[in-house]
């Protein structure tokens, strides 16, 4: 099992939270503390940039300010706020989440009880429980795995259950109650300093503890040719969705091509759309975001 000892969490754990204080990126979001807040956050967070989530949250949170806002709005009104942020399945597990959690009496404080939750995996549970519940497991995204491997020394790609052990040793050794603060300079370490590529050793409070200081890390190989976004049929249905939230509760029809997107591939997406729960069909061709009587 590769985990760091537990004088190298020490001192990265003093190393990193001294260097957080004064060196943390100024986020708008990090003001909220609620774990409602949090866990809208870390879910828009998952795939979207923490710059744009920083904006585009502050707009989600004004509309529906509190779980029972969100867990009471309709379909519509919650994928209508999503615009901008794409990756809009994430909107609906959202509003399901909430639902849910209102139905059994508020959102849990535990990783385990979060993990229940529709569309909230390891990461968003851990996030949230550690930022806001005094939680002790690290949250491991891709950024985290990428200074703990390099912490330790570990040949990537370590297994996912691995991976949590080694960053937990990490977290173990934290006062209680810093684990959420651990995480989040962890991230900002690897935005700013430990880049996946061209890492800036010399700049690092952890290089004297890191067992990969002074590594170069070459890009990746593509082992395909990047697709163009606007031929994917990401770009279309976010488009289509787009059209959608313009049209309102009246809905729109929609027929023919779409940028390079032929009519029958336009169709196949409207028909993802709405198995998905993110359209409903009003006509033969007419559809608006869900405006259906709520799922119980
Ligand atoms: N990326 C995901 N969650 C984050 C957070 N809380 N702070 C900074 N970057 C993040």
């Amino acid at each position: 099992m590769v985990a760091p000892s537990v004088a190298q969490a020490r001192r990265v754990a003093a190393a990193l939270l001294d260097w957080y204080r004064t060196e943390a990126r100024p986020l708008k979001i990090r003001e909220r503390r609620d774990a409602y807040a949090v866990l809208v956050v870390e879910v828009m967070a998952q795939q979207t940039q923490i710059s744009r989530v920083d904006q585009l949250a502050q707009r989600f949170l004004e509309r529906f300010p509190t779980l029972d806002a969100l867990a009471a709005a309709e379909r519509a009104e919650v994928i209508d706020a999503w615009r901008g942020l794409g990756y809009n399945r994430r909107a609906v597990a959202l509003h399901d989440a909430a639902q849910q959690a209102v139905a059994g009496g508020g959102l849990p404080s535990t990783h385990e009880a979060l993990m229940e939750l529709p569309g909230i995996g390891p990461y968003t549970a851990r996030a949230v429980a550690a930022i806001t519940a005094g939680g002790r497991s690290i949250p491991v995204d891709v950024n985290i795995a990428r200074i703990v491997q390099r912490l330790i020394g570990a040949v990537p790609p370590l297994r996912p259950r691995e991976l949590q052990i080694a960053a937990d040793a990490f977290g173990d050794v934290l006062e209680p109650g810093l684990a959420g603060t651990w995480a989040q300079a962890a991230m900002d370490l690897a935005a700013r300093v430990c880049r996946r590529t061209a890492p800036d050793c010399a700049a690092c409070p952890l290089k004297k503890s890191c067992q990969s200081a002074g590594e170069t890390f070459a890009a990746p190989a593509r082992r395909t040719a990047a697709t163009p976004f606007p031929a994917t049929r990401r770009w279309l249905r976010g488009r289509i969705l787009d059209e959608l939230r313009d049209a309102g509760p009246a809905g729109v029809s929609i027929t023919g091509a779409r940028g390079v997107h032929e009519k029958a591939a336009v169709e196949l997406a409207l028909e993802q759309l709405v198995r998905d729960g993110l359209a409903e069909q009003l006509g033969s061709r007419r559809y608006r975001l869900p405006r259906a009587a709520l799922k119980s």
